[in-house]
């Protein structure tokens, strides 16, 4: 386990660091430098290079990297710090190298509230690159332990924050012409419009979020959704009350066992993990209401069981 100074000094070596955020783990590295950020895409064994999100400690530091209209600034004022990330024009592109955008002339924005990732942005002083710190395609870490396991072999400093609160990654918005929600997250579509206004349509698929995968966040074994009455031979992932899954003798984890969609966010990867660890046929997981929060864990299911394309 390592310490906020180790964090910030192996950033500045150039290397990867486990940035513990109150969404999921980060694998962070130095936005400014192309061979850093390859490493991410190396340790992930990501297929692609996606556009990566810059992780900052303030509104000030993000408008030295993006252009922010008034549109912008009020998002960043109602949910920063906090998980939302803001896509808007590439201001300094020194800042964030082009592999870190895909070589976009746009760059994703936040910063995080968890007070460690605070810690180390404001000691590193510039922008951390950071996808989830998974294998590419596989669940997003939310516990210390999952991040080790997934990437630990390739960080130079891993900062233990203890679980991720929200558990699921941050909502993406874009700020390129008119607003659109790209990836609904713990910030919520209404939210969002509470502050902007009505969001334009975002299902077209020219606007999609780029490089999200169809086969996400996945377990070992298949994922069933919606499911009311799970087989014998699956573990399910109830919500709510149990004794609504009739008959069943198998494994039952409960995302949240009062029907509470913070909970089940916050349960959602880490209980993926539980489930498959006892290598079942397959992971089956109980109706989750789609309103609020519900919008983002449905997704993350869907891609989960592989629906999205
Ligand atoms: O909660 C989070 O956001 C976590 C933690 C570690 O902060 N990070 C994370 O990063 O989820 P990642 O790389 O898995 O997701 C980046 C998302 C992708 O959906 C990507 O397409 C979108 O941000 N994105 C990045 N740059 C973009 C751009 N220029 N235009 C549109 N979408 C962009
Ligand atoms: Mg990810």
């Amino acid at each position: 386990m390592s310490t906020v100074a180790d964090a910030i000094a192996a950033l500045g070596r150039g290397e990867l660091i486990h940035l513990p955020t109150e969404t999921v783990y980060g694998l962070g590295a130095r936005a400014d430098d192309p061979t850093a950020v390859a490493k991410v895409f190396e340790a992930k064994g990501r297929p692609r290079f996606n556009p990566l999100i810059v992780h900052v400690a303030s509104l000030e530091a993000a408008e030295a990297i993006g252009v922010f209209d008034d549109r912008a600034r009020a998002l960043a004022q109602a949910f920063w710090p906090g998980p939302l990330t803001l896509v808007v024009p590439v201001r300094d592109t020194q800042k964030v190298c082009d592999l870190a955008r895909a070589g976009l002339d746009s760059v994703a924005i936040r910063v995080p509230s968890h007070p460690l990732a605070r810690a180390i942005l404001e000691g590193f002083a510039g922008g951390v690159v950071a996808p989830s710190a998974n294998r590419s395609g596989r669940p997003s870490p939310t516990r210390f332990a999952d991040a080790l396991s997934e990437t630990g072999g390739f960080v130079g400093a891993s900062v233990d924050g203890g679980d991720c609160q929200v558990g699921l990654e941050s909502s993406v918005v874009s700020l390129l012409g008119e607003v659109r929600y790209l990836r609904p997250g713990a910030v919520t579509r209404a939210e969002v419009e509470a502050v902007v206004g009505p969001l334009a349509d975002d299902a077209t698929e020219g606007h999609r979020s780029p490089g999200r995968l169809s086969l996400h966040y996945a377990p070992d074994a298949p994922v069933d959704i919606n499911v009311q009455n799970p087989p014998g031979d699956c573990v399910y992932l109830a919500f709510g009350p149990v004794d609504k899954a009739v008959n069943f003798a198998g494994i039952i984890l409960n995302l949240s066992p009062t029907g509470k969609l913070s909970e089940a966010a916050a349960n959602l990867f880490a209980y993926l993990r539980e489930a498959d660890a006892h290598k079942p046929a397959r992971i089956c997981v109980a109706p989750i209401p789609s309103d609020g929060l519900g919008e983002a864990i449905n997704d993350r299911l869907k891609r989960a069981a592989g629906f999205v394309g």
